[in-house]
């Protein structure tokens, strides 16, 4: 591993570095020039990383671990800590975690005074390749996931590799799959490398390591570069997510959310063959690529829960349901409203 960070610039609006590399931590302190307070919004487990982000008027505020913190309950804990503690426009948010942390931490950065600075140091791979890169923030309220929040990009990210190592191993090869959505999106460099060495993809410690996470950051820092609100190609990132997230939701969220991309994208690559025009080859690579890591590839879900379910679904615009399909390899596009067969038919592929 070469010692030099690496710097991703996402550009836009209010432009930020995404830093990787080993041994950051140091880093997050040059992103807070003029901050005379620090929040560092980290889970219970997490103290022990929070406790070195050794930065002046540091308060360190414990959340609850996972899904349970992005309430607007802990949001109102946090906005009471910056309360008490005088938090002005100056001061800033650093938030130690996974996608969780940082959707929570994010969104009370983009609340407080309609909006201070967040530092995101992403602890886990789904966290640094996705939820950490380009500003979406968000609670989860009884209506469902993510539906109230805000883009709120960061004023920097830092990715250090050395605390992946950290994981459990499930929870990184579940972050693999938004890697390998990317690979057929945008950037198939990522599916070589993954094919290269599929034992050593499901490892932090594999040799492909941080060309993976880079090449991923890389693409998502280019995407949300040009479309920070999703109005454009930002909704194409959502490759396998239609049916990832109706997943998520039968299963109450007990399922990995790459786990459940996987089979979504599954899913996905039959819908581009069946009413696109993508190869077959490429659409049976998908399962190849997702198994050969471990991923599932299959579900045994009721389809009508499934489709009440994407009807619901964020891209959706009125009662037209969309789907982002596959032309061909690296090239990818929106389906609006598929025939309800072609569906069927697609989902009867990934049925277990
Ligand atoms: N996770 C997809 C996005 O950030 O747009």
């Amino acid at each position: 591993m070469t010692a030099e960070p690496t710097r991703i610039t996402v550009t836009g609006p209010t432009p930020y570095d995404v830093v990787v590399g080993s041994g950051l931590l140091g880093e997050v302190g040059a992103a807070l020039q003029g901050a005379a307070r620090v929040a560092v919004v980290h889970p219970p487990a997490l103290a022990h990383l929070a406790a070195q982000i050794d930065v002046p008027g540091r308060l360190l505020l414990e959340t609850p671990d996972g899904e349970a913190s992005k309430d607007l309950s802990v949001a109102a804990q946090l906005w009471d800590a910056l309360g008490a503690a005088g938090f002005t426009r100056t001061d800033a948010v650093v938030a130690v975690g996974g996608g969780a942390t940082t959707d929570l931490a994010g969104f009370v950065a983009a609340t407080w005074l309609r909006g201070v600075r967040v530092v995101h140091v992403p602890t886990t791979l789904l966290g640094m390749v996705d939820a950490a890169v380009g500003g979406k923030t968000a609670v989860n309220t009884t209506a469902g996931k993510n539906l109230v929040g805000a883009f709120h990009p960061p004023a920097a990210v830092i990715c250090d590799l050395d605390v992946l190592a950290t994981m459990p191993p499930d929870d990184y090869v579940a972050g693999l799959a938004e890697s390998i959505k990317v690979g057929f999106t945008h950037d198939p460099r990522i599916l070589e490398l993954v094919e290269d060495d599929p034992a050593g993809a499901r490892t932090p410690k594999g040799p492909h390591t941080r060309e993976l996470v880079e090449r991923a950051i890389a693409v998502k820092a280019a995407v949300v570069s040009d479309d920070l609100t999703e109005q454009g190609g930002r909704e194409l990132l959502n490759y396998g997510h239609t049916l990832g997230h109706a997943i998520e939701k039968a299963e109450r969220y007990r399922w990995r959310h790459g786990d459940a991309v996987s089979v979504g994208l599954c899913f996905a690559a039959e819908l581009s063959r069946t009413a696109g025009s993508l190869d077959d080859a490429t659409a049976a690579r998908h399962r190849d690529v997702l198994t050969s890591v471990g991923l599932p590839t299959t579900y045994d879900g009721a389809w009508p829960d499934l489709r009440a379910t994407m009807s619901v679904d964020k891209k959706s615009r009125g009662n037209r349901l969309r789907f982002v399909v596959l032309d061909r390899l690296g090239s990818a596009r929106l389906l609006e409203a598929p025939d309800e067969q072609v569906l069927v038919a697609a989902y009867e592929t990934v049925r277990a």
